[in-house]
């Protein structure tokens, strides 16, 4: 019997907790969005997450600037935004247009306000398996086991995509949650047969129906991190899911799985800066 996995639902309960933790807070946590550029679906992410913020009570600043902002400006907002007291977390959408160095841009953030844990300080933290602030995808992910009763201590993982984003910090997520785990790639060979030894298979790739049933073990756990348009526009992950969920003991469902815990993750995050700021005890 295939479970569906709910991150809406999921993701509802958090929020609801994190809410109540807000309001018992000394402070408001603070988080500042900022957006370069139109891409149709950066914007709706940003929109999301500014939404998210007021939900539950987190102040949140929105900076929407236009395509043709040049690394001087975006990184003297960063400046801005860094000395701000109003602002615990800051969040620069990525990708950026091609014209500014994304690397720079991630750097200017002070580590302590980095909520998307991008910094490779906060990077090489995550590595040693001491999070000052978790990988939000990757820590969703693992929320939705957790919730689901899933442990993957001892489990085959497998993990589609080496994105600094999603894969490489899934895979240590994983790892410091004692699984196996093979990362997979666009060089990888026998792609097929590695997936299938998976107990859990996360896939971030971003190609709709890239995850097809010949890839997926009987009984497996798919998690579907990718957020596609299909050929007539509408939203859809990695996983071909109409033939792939009947082989699953249990399958995330695009939209309305990792997606909202993403930003969920990312509540998190701005309230342990906040915190931090404030110098309150923060438990890992
Ligand atoms: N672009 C895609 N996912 C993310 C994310 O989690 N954070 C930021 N800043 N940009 C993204």
């Amino acid at each position: 019997m295939t479970k569906l996995i709910n991150g809406k639902e999921i993701s509802a309960a958090i929020r609801a907790e994190i809410r109540q933790e807000v309001a018992s807070l000394p402070l408001r946590p603070g988080l500042a969005v900022v957006l370069v550029g139109s891409d149709p679906a950066s914007q709706v992410y940003v929109r999301n997450k500014n939404r998210a913020c007021e939900e539950v009570g987190i102040y949140s600043e929105m900076y929407t600037l236009p395509e043709e902002t040049t690394q001087e400006q975006l990184l003297s907002l960063i400046d801005q935004l860094n000395e701000s007291p109003l602002v615990h977390g800051i969040l620069v959408q990525l990708p950026l247009p091609k014209h500014l160095n994304e690397e720079e841009v991630i750097l200017r953030i002070n580590p302590s306000k980095d909520v998307d844990a991008f910094h490779p300080a906060n990077v090489g933290k995550i590595m040693i398996g001491n999070y000052d602030f978790l990988p939000c995808t990757p820590a969703g992910v693992m929320e939705l086991l957790a919730y689901s009763g899933i442990d993957p201590a001892g489990k085959e993982c497998v993990v589609l995509g080496r994105s600094n984003i999603v894969g490489k910090p899934q895979a240590m997520l994983l790892l410091h949650a004692n699984a196996t785990v093979t990362i997979c790639h666009s060089r990888t060979a026998n792609l097929a047969e590695v997936c299938r030894r998976a107990d859990i298979l996360v896939s971030a790739v971003g190609r709709a129906g890239f995850v097809t049933a010949d890839m997926v073990k009987d009984g497996a756990i798919v998690i579907d991190v990718g957020i596609n348009r299909d050929e007539n526009g509408k939203l859809c992950g990695d996983v071909a899911f109409d033939e792939v969920a009947p082989k699953t003991s249990y399958i995330t469902p695009v939209p309305g799985g990792v997606g909202p815990m993403t930003i969920t993750m990312l509540l998190k995050n701005t309230i342990t800066a906040a915190k931090r700021a404030a110098g309150l005890e923060v438990h890992k």
